[in-house]
């Protein structure tokens, strides 16, 4: 897939302050190498992204906690031995060093050591952390093949590592370990409940005053077309109501035959299938010459919490009545 003298090209352009979108299980990063802010602030330029918002940082493994953290709760052990390498990221208290470009300015940072094989050998031959975000610009999907990449920050990269589509297909479960109560602050693949098996705890509550997450902004992980979520069974009346509008429609169920949509996209029947394909077939849709994206709304099971948090970041709102202005 990807050879030893790539890996060996891609830790050059890391030490020298250069960008490689590399693989991930979970989707595709933009990397650079997290001890170096000039390269860091690449990245924000590359993706347009604004600058107060807080970077994960790649590592190789568990021990790499105690550079990145001024502290190490038992919690992030215990996560770490259960969940890593694999797509959680907990966010701890920073180490002195760290920069503030990767913390947002906050004093907490995002740790995460990925599975990928192919991120596993740059970690390991680089020797450093690797901040990534999503290689994706600010706002849009996340890339999960290196095609996506290549698509939308070609000229961006000094490097793309194609190591085949991504397994997981949405991005890594956050989860604060900072206070009292550890919180999930983006959901992914790893429940909520999952982690508080694991910590024999009750996960606390996304509450106000909690880190900024640039993915808990309402509009996020959008595609360029509006994107409606509706139930399955009224999408039939949903599209004959746009008669003259392209609707292009994913769904888990096949499409009726007399069906007036342009375009059925049928989507896996299971939560881990559906999110690796999810960004992929909301990419090929967007691009279909429809006007409009229909996704059949997903059952409300823990096991959809995470994609069904994506869809509705991704969906368009409902325009809202402008307010009765109250007379005098
Ligand atoms: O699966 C993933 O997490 C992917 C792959 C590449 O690892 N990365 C990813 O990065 O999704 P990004 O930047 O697109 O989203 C990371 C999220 C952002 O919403 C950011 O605000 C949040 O993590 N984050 C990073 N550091 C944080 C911190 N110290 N406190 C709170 N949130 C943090
Ligand atoms: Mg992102």
């Amino acid at each position: 897939m990807v050879s030893d003298e790539e890996i060996e090209k891609a830790a050059a352009i890391l030490r020298a302050g250069g960008l490689v979108a590399f693989p991930t299980e979970t989707v595709y990063g933009l990397g650079a190498d997290a001890s170096n802010p000039t390269a860091v602030r690449k990245i924000f330029a590359a993706k347009g992204r604004p600058a107060d918002h807080p970077v994960i940082v790649h590592v190789a493994g568990t021990s790499d906690l105690k550079h990145w953290a001024a502290e190490v709760p038992r919690s992030a052990w215990l996560l770490a031995e259960k969940f890593w390498p694999g797509p959680l990221t907990m966010v701890l208290k920073r180490a002195a060093h760290v920069s503030d470009l990767i913390t947002g300015g906050q004093d907490t940072v995002g740790l995460r050591v990925p599975s990928h094989p192919v991120a596993q050998q740059l970690l390991k031959a680089f020797g450093g952390g690797i901040a990534a975000p999503s290689a994706n610009r600010f706002g849009r999907l996340s890339p999960t093949t290196a095609q996506h990449v290549r698509e939308e920050l070609a000229d961006a990269v000094n490097l793309v590592l194609d190591g085949g589509p991504s397994d997981v297909g949405i991005e890594s479960t956050i989860v604060d370990l900072t206070r009292e109560t550890p919180a999930v602050l983006r959901p992914g693949r790893i429940s909520e409940q999952q982690i508080a098996d694991a910590l024999l705890v009750q996960l606390g509550g996304t509450a106000a005053g909690r880190p900024r997450v640039s993915g808990s902004l309402e509009s996020h992980y959008a595609p360029g077309l509006p994107l409606k979520i509706v139930p399955p069974d009224e999408i039939e009346s949903y599209v004959r109501a746009r008669a003259g509008t392209p609707v292009a429609v994913l769904s888990r169920r096949g499409r009726p035959r007399d069906s007036k949509a342009t375009l059925w996209q049928v989507a896996p029947e299971t939560p881990h299938d559906y999110a690796r394909l999810l960004y992929g077939s909301l990419r090929w849709l967007d691009v279909s010459g429809c006007r409009l994206i229909v996704v059949e709304a997903l059952p409300v099971l823990p096991e959809w919490t995470a994609i069904r948090d994506r869809l509705g970041r991704a969906a368009t709102p409902d325009p809202v009545a402008p307010p009765v202005t109250a007379r005098r």
